[in-house]
């Protein structure tokens, strides 16, 4: 049952010659709900649709980079210098460390991928503590590999070495969120460089909410050469429609990812967009304070529905339903009011009703606190 979501066989894909078996098996990644689909479903103007399902920052970025990307729409004739030289520099600039330790993807989801591709071979073994983000799940099987699952909801979603060094020995590649998605925790660094120190599996360790949570696992990169860490420009750096992430990692690691990453990945307006980015960093230091304290805020106000929330170093929450409610039906009656946040019924390593709730505008959040409150109460009233 638990299963359900990732390997539902599918029988309307008849087997044709050459097609690896194992996509027979897989479901293609779900996204989520968008605000055209819910506009369109509800009869509601998409302008009314609050979106709180996919961790976006609710911000646009500032208009001085809108500018720029709008200027480099002029050179869409030619195709981005693949060496990506600037960026990399502004990356290495930001996170101090040299250039040869940057790799960059079409998001972090390509650099997820290209993780597995050089890591990955059939039958080799993914450790992933759960709950947690399921295109680590996907990118792995689509390389047939054997995943070794290690719950965390008994040790309040944290990450233990204890509990991972036994799978570890034999591991080829282990993804630990950091800020975890969908918890919300982060990894103890102790705990991390002990478990690197352990094996000699390679850890991704994806830090794509790192800065809401002013933790990085970075410094570990000088211990320990089987460590790759990624982040994304879609969050904190408000860029989720461009599409840009990075990697850090040893020099060989590095090189290995540049091998087998297409040519021009990172298209020119992306790439634009990243360097205005670190350039205005203050501008987005701002909202990241702002997004926090409506974090703390929210949370609070979350509290006082009936829902269980749980800590976050993250732009989103994790809540657990009251005794009695279904997630899929609790999303659903939201979104009929035009709120989307995500359902987690069905995610492994959750044996509850859980959903996910991004940080959104004050005006957002109130708007979710308050269509909670209507929901719970009525169903307290009506079990
Ligand atoms: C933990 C985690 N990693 C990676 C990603 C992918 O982000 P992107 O490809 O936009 O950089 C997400 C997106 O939600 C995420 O939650």
């Amino acid at each position: 049952m638990k299963y359900e979501r990732l390997f539902r066989h599918d029988a309307s894909m008849p087997n044709v010659p050459n097609i690896k078996s194992i996509l027979g098996l897989l479901e293609p990644y779900d996204p989520g709900s968008f605000p055209e689909d819910i506009a369109v479903r509800y009869g509601i103007p998409k302008e009314a649709v609050v979106n709180l399902a996919s961790n976006e920052s609710p911000y646009p970025p500032p208009k001085s980079l809108i500018r720029k990307v709008a200027k480099e729409l002029e050179r869409v004739n030619r195709y981005p210098n693949p060496s990506y030289r600037r960026l990399k520099t502004a990356i290495s600039e930001y996170v101090g460390l040299p250039p040869e330790r940057v790799a960059v993807g079409n998001g972090s989801s390509d650099l997820i991928d290209l993780s597995c591709k050089i890591t990955l071979s059939p039958l080799e073994k993914v450790v992933l503590p759960i709950p947690t983000y399921a295109l680590y799940m996907l990118s792995s099987m689509v390389w047939e590999a054997s995943i070794t699952y290690v719950d965390t909801e008994d040790s309040n979603f944290t990450v233990k070495a204890e509990r991972m060094m036994p799978h570890l020995k034999d591991a080829r590649l282990v993804f630990i969120g950091s800020p975890s998605n969908p918890t919300g925790m982060s990894v103890d660094k102790e705990e991390l460089g002990e478990m690197l120190k352990s094996t000699d599996a390679t850890f991704l360790v994806d830090e794509a909410y790192f800065e809401f949570s002013g933790m990085t696992m970075a410094e570990l990169l000088e211990n320990h050469d089987n460590l790759i860490i990624i982040r994304s420009m879609s969050k904190y750096f408000c860029l989720a429609g461009l599409r840009v992430g990075y990697a850090l990692s040893n020099p060989t690691i590095i090189q290995s990812l540049e091998k087998v990453r297409l040519p021009f990945n990172i298209n020119n307006l992306a790439g634009t967009a990243a360097i205005q980015a670190l350039k205005n960093i203050d501008y987005f230091r701002k909202l990241g304070q702002k997004i926090i304290s409506e974090r703390i805020l929210l949370k609070k106000e979350l509290e006082t529905t009936g829902l269980k929330l749980f800590p976050s170093d993250a732009n989103f929450l994790m809540a657990k339903l009251p005794e009695g409610y279904d997630a899929d039906e609790f999303t659903q009656e939201l979104a009929s009011q035009g709120i989307i946040i995500r359902s987690l019924k069905n995610i492994l390593g959750l044996s509850g009703q859980y959903v996910r709730v991004t940080v959104g505008t004050r005006q957002e959040n109130r708007r979710l606190t308050g269509a909670c409150k209507t929901i719970l109460s009525e169903h307290v009233r009506h079990p």
